[in-house]
């Protein structure tokens, strides 16, 4: 188990000071100064180093993403862009950063816009988190106060913090669609390339980053990148936050070693699975994007990005769904399918389309109201929306389907038959016909 004093987000359950006093004394903003001054290759290269893989689902290394930040032309500013819209289901995690240690963010705002030549931060704050916003603004307020950024700072490195509160869509949180909502338009994905590196927020190179990811930059910088690496199994490098709901005794956050087993995670914070190991069905293991994973598979697995690849499923933003013999799992899909047909933006016509179809497919599973030969179609379906749309919520939404039919076809057929049994059941009809 992680030990207190490894712990990157001290203040993460809000029972100290979240202002500039309070994240002080636990070593926030200590020697900022003396980090810039090493210059931003050796910021980059700890970065490479620590192994710091993106907090934001995607798992790409940090480092050498704002390796792809284009020199600084003094004609054509850069920005980074942090992504504080945090709406996966599940997910919980960077709302506690923003809640209870935001000086974290605001100093990893400066370190890495520093590091890529940016001259402002931009960060995107979820609709919905209002107090969130509050509590972000007034770090940010306080650490202007104190010239810790801004035009003339302390630091020596002009540069401006904005907060941005987005009006509360899912779709937001892309990348692109976050840039685009940045701008004042719709919140719809862009086409890639051109990559934000190249073109991104007002058409200026951008990177854009989750909070965890920034949040953690100067403590991995601090503490060296070879500490940071020292936690994980190889390639899974550092401390993670884990968001664990559903069927567990005491649901939580916690910050924990990368590639702890499942099983080690759940009884050291989460008091265990409720009714014990046996009572356990399927884990969705890192936010409702992935593929859900059979409790027989996963109860010895290391919690990393690998590990879970391997399984066909994810780390995802870590948000660790545990789900009891108690839950319907085909009802518990068929709910995740309508949040990606509500969030779906409508801009290509197989996401459009296709999460309505297989939303409306989900619905007569539930009931078992279905033919067993739509097993198949809807698999067929889900691929032909899986990596055929312009952002990756394709992807997300045929995802937690094909988890289901892969683990759970029997369950399936069994409502199926059960459905055809009953006396008053309808003659059922195959998908478009
Ligand atoms: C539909 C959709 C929603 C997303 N929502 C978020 C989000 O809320 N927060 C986030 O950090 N990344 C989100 N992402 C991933 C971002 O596009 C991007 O990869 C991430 O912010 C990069 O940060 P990282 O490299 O630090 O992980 C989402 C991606 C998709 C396709
Ligand atoms: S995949 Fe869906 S959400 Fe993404 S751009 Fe296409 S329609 Fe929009």
């Amino acid at each position: 188990m992680l030990q207190d004093k490894d712990r990157i987000f001290q203040n993460l359950y809000g029972y100290g000071d979240w202002t500039l006093d309070g994240a002080k004394k636990r070593g926030a903003w200590d020697n900022t100064k003396g980090l810039l001054e090493k210059g931003k290759d050796w910021i980059i290269s700890e970065m490479k180093a620590s192994g710091l893989r993106g907090r934001g689902g995607a798992g790409f290394p940090t480092g050498l993403k704002w390796s792809f930040m284009p020199k600084p032309d003094p004609n054509r500013p850069s920005y980074l862009v942090i992504n504080a819209d945090e709406s996966e289901p599940g997910t919980c995690k960077d709302r506690e950063i923003l809640r209870n240690d935001p000086h974290l963010l605001v100093e990893g705002a400066l370190v890495a816009g520093f590091a890529m030549g940016a001259s402002a931060a931009y960060i995107y704050v979820r609709g919905e988190f209002i107090f969130e916003r509050e509590r972000l603004q007034g770090a940010v307020d306080q650490a202007y106060a104190a010239n810790l950024i801004g035009a003339k700072n302390i630091h020596g490195y002009p540069f401006e913090v904005i907060v941005h509160h987005g009006a509360g869509a899912y779709i937001c949180g892309e990348e692109t669609a976050l840039l685009e909502s940045l701008e004042g338009k719709k919140g719809m994905p862009r086409l890639k390339p051109p990559f934000p590196a190249n073109m991104g927020l007002y058409g200026c190179p951008t990177t854009v980053n989750n909070v965890e990811s920034i949040a953690v930059a100067p403590t991995i910088l601090r503490r060296s990148a070879a500490w940071f690496a020292s936690f994980g199994a190889k390639n899974n490098a550092g401390t993670k936050l884990f968001s664990i709901s559903g069927h567990v005794n005491k649901p939580c956050n916690v910050e924990e070693a990368m590639s702890i087993p499942f099983r080690e995670l759940i009884e050291k914070h989460a008091g265990g699975v409720r009714g014990g190991w046996d009572n356990l069905l399927a884990v969705i293991p890192g936010g409702s994007s992935v593929r859900c994973v059979p409790a027989a598979q996963i109860i010895d697995t290391p919690m990393d990005f690998d590990s879970l690849s391997a399984l066909k499923s994810g780390l995802g933003t870590a948000a660790v769904i545990v789900m009891d013999k108690s839950t319907d799992i085909i009802r518990a899909i068929a709910r995740l399918s309508h949040f990606y047909k509500h969030e779906s933006c409508g801009q290509c016509t197989p996401c459009r389309e296709g999460t309505g179809w297989m939303y409306r497919i989900m619905q007569r599973m539930v009931e078992g109201r279905a033919q067993k030969k739509e097993i198949d179609l809807l698999f067929d379906v889900s691929k032909q929306i899986e990596g055929h749309t312009i952002c990756a919520l394709g992807d997300a939404a045929a995802w937690p389907i094909q988890g289901l039919i892969n683990h759970f076809r029997p369950v399936i057929e069994a409502r199926i038959e059960s459905y055809t049994a009953r006396a008053d059941a309808d003659a059922v009809k195959v998908a478009a016909q």
